[in-house]
């Protein structure tokens, strides 16, 4: 059974109906796990994963989920294989994917994983570039639906909704744009001066998608879900001081989750610094749903593999 070839490099490869379908299907997915139910569709697939950048959740999500669906893995790091070696990255590409079923790549600059996507025959997904993370998108709003919504309507509860990015104008943010301008909510954005978001690199045409606010605590009012990330992303640490000056202020705290609709939920992508880009008392506090957030990676992944190898099921 073959698929027509389709890529995931960015939030906007899918349209609203293949997200109502993924969310729909990572439940039943969610579901049987839970149950110790056998889910195997992709026995004898093997997916490579290429890892740029450090990771902990992208590998453990994609890594257990393909082998919980029957197929395998193979680990590359820039280290351990002759990308870091200069061999280019469309060889690289022609040969990898001659021998496995689907490719995972965590990189730099997003023009890498699109020149590798070019020269690959088999489907390439986006575990994170220095411009977009839709996986983790992909997992924040399956777990707001959980939450907030109804899996059988899975885009519902999104539509009008408020979503406040408080911190970096960063892969994180301009994922969260792409998301509203196709599902039809409004992020509010804070960022310091200098760390805007760049409505052109997010790559959404449609600029009533976002509003952007000077003050954090203002995009946070009457939000439905505040969320935040690490003021330095991997790949700008010589940054790191420049941002622990200019990001003071960007700290998510009770103040700004009081500001927020009651119900608001809580979000960070993980992994976090407490003190810095949010209290505490907030990521650890009843708001928050970073666990599930966490978690929700495997089931979505689970679904993204199962429909780019095998279509809809
Ligand atoms: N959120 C996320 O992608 O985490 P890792 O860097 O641990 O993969
Ligand atoms: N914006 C962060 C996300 C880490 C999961 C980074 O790119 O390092």
């Amino acid at each position: 059974m073959s698929q027509p070839l389709k890529h995931y490099l960015q939030f906007s490869d899918f349209t609203a109906d293949d997200y109502a379908y993924l969310f729909t299907r990572a439940a039943l997915i969610k579901q049987k796990f839970k149950a110790y139910d056998k889910h195997q569709p992709l026995t004898d697939r093997t997916l490579a994963m290429i890892f740029e950048k450090a990771s902990t959740r992208t590998r453990i999500s994609f890594e257990a989920g393909m082998y919980q669906m029957g197929g395998a893995v193979v680990h590359l790091t820039t280290g351990d294989s002759q990308l870091g070696r200069a061999e280019p990255i469309e060889d690289s590409a022609k040969v990898i994917s001659r021998m496995v079923d689907l490719v995972m790549i965590r990189t730099y600059e997003q023009t890498k994983i699109e020149r590798f996507a070019a020269n690959s025959r088999v489907p390439v997904i986006n575990g994170l570039t220095n411009e977009f993370h839709p996986c983790q998108i992909l997992a924040d709003l399956f777990t707001f639906i959980e939450h907030r919504g109804d899996v059988s309507q899975p885009l519902a509860c999104l539509k009008g909704k408020v979503v406040a990015w408080v911190g970096d104008g960063n892969n994180m943010a301009n994922t969260w744009l792409q998301a509203a301008d196709l599902l039809g909510f409004t992020v509010h954005v804070s960022t310091p001066g200098g760390y805007e978001v760049n409505q052109s690199v997010a790559g959404v045409a449609n600029n009533g998608c976002f509003k952007v606010f000077a003050d954090p605590l203002a995009a946070c009012k009457d939000a439905d879900l505040v969320t935040t990330d690490v003021w330095t992303s991997m790949g700008y640490e010589a940054e790191n001081e420049a941002r622990r000056t200019a990001f003071a202020a960007w700290c998510v705290d009770e103040a700004m989750m009081a500001a927020a609709k009651p119900d608001a939920l809580f979000m960070h992508c993980l992994p976090a610094h407490r003190g810095e880009e949010v209290q505490a008392a907030v990521i650890d506090g009843p708001q928050s749903v970073v666990w599930d957030e966490a978690e929700n990676r495997l089931h979505v992944q689970k679904a993204l593999m199962e429909l780019l190898l095998l279509g809809r099921l």
